[in-house]
């Protein structure tokens, strides 16, 4: 066992984290929104207008704050109004990008707000700018925000939705650079800005556009748009997976890989610090008033497809390594909370890094959705100053930094609490953390520690859903000393109290 030490300083507050950061993704895509979430409501597994309720409960116990729909790749080439009217009526297209599948087209926008309404969160709607017109976005918002009498608000009332949505979040154009129409940056910025003069705010309804920003490392397309979009965009978004092995012909898989490719994996996901870095002094160059947000509106491990299953359906286990690779990218993300607006993990349910796995009726929760539990804490606290010594451990000649960590503070009554994250990549070294506190500052009362660790193979399935499951203790907390131990291949949060002395 290793000793390491994290100095934190709950008085030297940095950024708000968004509570956005936690956002979720869910695409037509495979078994996410039919099966995952949508079953109709003549379906047997209980639900609500066609609405899964064991889904929805879960998402509301990580207080989901925001869902992008309706893709990704699926997003332009998704019109609107196939989407809406009575379900008998609806157009069945076919689900081109994904598998060549019928899309029935009986989840559009009236349930998707449905969807947002029952768990609280904020819709995300990412507009058709590859297929779609500039004429059929406009009226989509129309559609979805106008409150006096247009014909487009009637259509929406008669379909039974009398007063208009709250509709913030608005995508313009998805990986327009790849699947949204292979843009080069100058043309998808004008295309970008004719949209965006057309997407109104209509009956006090204020748009937040974002636009779409690069593909991982792509530091070209920032370049070129951030000096044209600067003025136009309230936010851009990056979208950059974890692929174990770093490639795409032969990504691995989700449950079966070596040590070497397990630390391949956590490398891989280490990239994201470099890339956000990069991307925001690149942003801060062109906008040094930082007016723009960054949105990293798709991340996650992809994997190949379980074997079995149709490999354009993106289905994938979801095992510890999984969980290691959620708490390094939440701890980044929280890190850059000054810059990072909003996150949405890709995806939601069945499809790559997936919080939730269904299969008929049944339901697991991933360790995904664990460490999002454990890390709920931080929604909307402030971040605060944090240091750990870092350990570097690896196999077969990959060697990585494997200690991650992040600390936020809210201020409650009696004091502060704060909750500290950390997870520990490392497959075979035990570290026990002094966590350390300035003289003026010390622990109060109990500490609610919620440990989750297990072979980085491990996960949970239908017929041992609670394998990879956080136990938690209370422990008492005082002085400004106190110790965690991070077993090989974990992820810790505490939720502690914190005084101060006056100055
Ligand atoms: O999340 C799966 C796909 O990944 C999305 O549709 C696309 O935006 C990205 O390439």
């Amino acid at each position: 066992m290793k000793r390491v030490t994290l100095k934190m300083d709950v008085e030297r507050k940095k950024s708000r984290i968004a509570p956005e950061i936690y956002g979720q993704f869910s695409e037509h895509l495979g078994r996410c929104i039919y099966d995952g979430i949508y079953v109709g409501e003549n379906s047997k597994i209980p639900n609500e207008k066609g609405i899964r309720k064991d889904v929805v409960d879960a998402l509301r116990q990580v207080k989901l704050p925001v869902l992008r729909w309706p893709g990704g790749c699926f997003a332009d080439e998704y019109h609107w109004r196939d989407g809406v009217g009575a379900k008998e009526k609806r157009k069945p297209i076919v689900n081109t990008t994904w598998g060549g599948v019928v899309e029935t087209n009986h989840f559009g926008t009236h349930e998707f707000m449905e969807l947002c309404q029952q768990i609280g969160c904020e819709p995300y709607i990412a507009l058709n700018m590859g297929s779609g017109t500039v004429q059929e976005a406009a009226d989509w918002i129309e559609y979805m925000t106008y409150d006096g009498d247009s014909e487009l608000a009637g259509q929406r009332k008669e379909n039974g939705q009398e007063k208009p949505w709250r509709l913030k979040y608005l995508g313009i154009g998805n990986e327009s650079w790849g699947c949204g129409g292979s843009m080069r940056p100058e043309y998808y910025a004008d295309t970008y800005r004719m949209y965006h003069t057309f997407c109104r705010d209509l009956s006090g309804n204020e748009l937040f556009p974002v636009a779409c920003g690069p593909n991982g490392d792509d530091y070209h397309w920032t370049d070129v748009i951030m000096p044209l979009l600067k003025d136009h965009a309230k936010a851009i978004s990056l979208h950059y997976y974890t692929l174990p092995t770093g490639e795409w012909g032969h990504k691995g898989s989700a449950t079966e890989f070596d040590e070497k490719e397990y630390y391949q994996t956590v490398e891989q996901t280490l990239r994201m610090e470099d890339i956000l870095d990069r991307h925001l002094k690149i942003m801060d160059y062109h906008d040094p008033e930082q007016k723009v947000g960054l949105i990293v509106d798709e991340w996650g491990t992809w994997c190949d497809s379980e074997p079995g299953t149709n490999p354009c359906f993106l289905y994938q286990q979801n095992t510890m390594r999984d969980a290691i690779v959620a708490g390094i990218n939440l701890n980044l993300f929280n890190k850059h909370s000054d810059r990072i607006i909003m996150a949405n993990i890709a995806q939601m349910v069945n499809v790559l890094q997936a919080m939730i796995l269904t299969e008929g009726a049944q339901m697991v929760k991933t360790p995904t959705y664990e460490v999002f539990a454990m890390y709920q804490g931080h929604q909307g606290a402030t971040l605060v100053d944090s240091v750990i010594d870092q350990q570097w451990d690896g196999a077969g000649g990959v060697e990585v930094p494997v200690l991650s960590e992040s600390v936020s503070v809210t201020e409650g009554e009696g004091g502060k609490n704060a909750v500290i994250t950390l997870s520990n990549a490392s497959l075979g070294e035990t570290y026990q953390v002094a966590v350390n506190l300035p003289v003026n500052q010390r622990f109060a009362g109990k500490a609610k520690i919620s440990l989750l660790t297990e072979d980085a193979h491990a996960c949970n399935t239908f017929e041992n859903p609670e394998r990879v499951e956080a136990s938690v203790r209370k422990e008492e907390w005082s002085g400004n000393r106190a110790m965690v131990t991070l077993p090989p291949c974990s992820v810790v949060s505490i939720e502690c109290g914190v005084a101060c002395d006056e100055a």
